[in-house]
């Protein structure tokens, strides 16, 4: 007897103790979702999948390829113990051997070559599915190494969606608006999380990656947190106050940053003579809509305006507390909402809407404390540099956190509208360079509580 999964678009990562009949069933459904999500971010002229869009960014066809490659390295080679396909390409997808800046002067396959050779790894990387028993060596165990391949190429689909967001021309994607609240939200509203340990991390969840791992205790003392992230409206406050002129509020390297790259309002803004604010949305320039969660804000940006409006950003363990303990049995939870997978009315994840929802457009998937809007909208930057958990211990391979642990990042939290609802849960930690801001990333506040004080 199968416990069938509920296979939903919205199917999210493995549950723990599900049977290898239920994993192989919602792997085949995930892949071929991932690979849905590619097609379409790559159903492009030649010209501009070969393009470099941004220096930051690869060209499109090098993702789609580097997709390949990494699931013919680890389903069809090692789980399937089949011969390279195309050993002689290896080189060419390594993103330890050549930055994005330079990936577009490499002799990479081209487009059509790209979409033949991932469709082969892909028919091959099926037959290892059906072979595996999803059991057994770590690498297999649970469904670990397809259930990573299946993030890996919904992470690189998000990398993609920020490249579009960053191509020039017309609109070449479309989707349907997000929800709007039933009621409109405040957006200054506050939640108070009472002090105390709380299980960070995890140890149960199936395709957590190394550095989601182990769980451990935390102690956290109370603070007060952002029912909502930061809005446009909130920020734009900000912007007109003369804040990215106000030098007391950056840090020495943000104001550097600031003065360098001359900022003066989230990446894709634009003001008119008479003072209207305007957005650039994958093509579309639409006027600024104030109950959204901003986002393209660099963690620099994310500082001074915390800064200015008497706050700080949560740390990574008060975010993860805010989302996932349940103060009436003391338990973490996989998700904000509970430990169900995430469905359409939780969280603005999968690309469904190619844009923020407004705050209070979730109400179903606030956390146990009330907190809403944790996953999905935007991913949120967090006052903590990246580092491995107590017991870490690096799986399958360095360069996925390791090779990063303690460098020039700060961590994100929570994924955005382009994140898919396989690649999130609340204990899923991300990181970047604190100058970054084509990444779907926003913030909201978190500010020490007063002894005794509620709110
Ligand atoms: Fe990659």
């Amino acid at each position: 007897m199968t416990a069938s999964p509920n296979l939903q678009p919205s199917t999210g990562p493995a549950a723990p103790g599900e049977s290898p009949e239920a994993m192989r069933e919602r792997v085949a459904v995930l892949l071929g979702r991932s690979r849905e999500r590619s097609t379409r971010l790559t159903a492009l002229d030649d010209g501009e999948l070969v393009a470099q869009h941004s220096p930051l960014m690869s060209p499109l066809v090098w993702d789609l390829a580097h997709i390949g490659s990494q699931e013919e390295l680890w389903l069809v080679r090692d789980v399937g113990g089949r011969e390279p396909l195309r050993p002689e390409i290896d080189g060419l997808y390594d993103a330890f051997q050549h930055t994005r800046a330079s990936r577009v002067e490499l002799p990479l396959l081209t487009p059509s070559e790209a979409r033949t050779y991932v469709g082969e790894v892909r028919d091959k990387a099926l037959d290892a599915l059906h072979r595996s028993p999803l059991r057994g060596r770590p690498l297999e165990h649970e469904g670990f190494a397809f259930g990573m391949i299946v993030q890996h190429e919904q992470q690189h689909d998000e990398t993609m969606l920020a490249t579009h967001q960053l191509r020039a021309g017309g609109p070449v994607l479309d989707a349907p608006a997000p929800p709007r609240p039933a009621t409109p939200a405040d957006p200054g509203a506050e939640v108070l999380v009472p002090g105390g340990p709380f299980e960070m991390g995890t140890s149960a969840e199936p395709w957590a990656l190394d550095n989601e791992r182990p769980a451990h205790t935390v102690d956290v003392p109370a603070f007060v947190i952002d029912t909502y992230p930061v809005t446009n409206g909130r920020y734009l406050a900000f912007v007109e106050a003369g804040g990215y002129d106000d030098r007391r509020l950056w840090t020495d390297t943000g104001w550097a940053y600031r003065v360098a790259e001359d900022l003066t309002a989230p990446r894709f803004w634009s003001r008119d003579t008479d003072g209207t604010w305007w957005r650039r949305r994958f093509g579309v320039v639409e006027k600024l809509p104030h109950d959204e969660p901003v986002v393209h804000v660099s963690f620099h940006e994310a500082r001074a305006f915390a800064r200015w409006a008497g706050g700080r950003l949560p740390t990574e363990a008060e975010w993860e507390k805010a989302a996932r303990f349940d103060p009436v049995t003391g338990r973490s939870r996989r998700f904000p909402w509970g430990d169900a997978e995430p469905g359409a009315e939780h969280a603005n994840l999968g690309q469904r809407h190619l844009r923020p929802a407004p705050v209070g457009a979730y109400p179903a998937g606030a956390s146990a404390l009330g907190v809403h809007q944790l996953l999905g909208d935007v991913w949120e930057w967090c006052d903590s540099g990246w580092h491995p958990y107590p017991g870490f211990r690096m799986f399958p391979y360095p360069e996925y956190s390791e090779v990063f642990f303690g460098g020039d990042y700060a961590v994100l939290r929570g994924g955005s509208f382009g994140t898919d609802p396989a690649a999130i849960r609340a204990t899923f930690r991300n990181w970047d360079h604190p100058v970054r801001r084509q990444i779907f990333s926003g913030f909201r506040l978190a500010r020490d509580a007063r002894p005794g004080a509620e709110l």
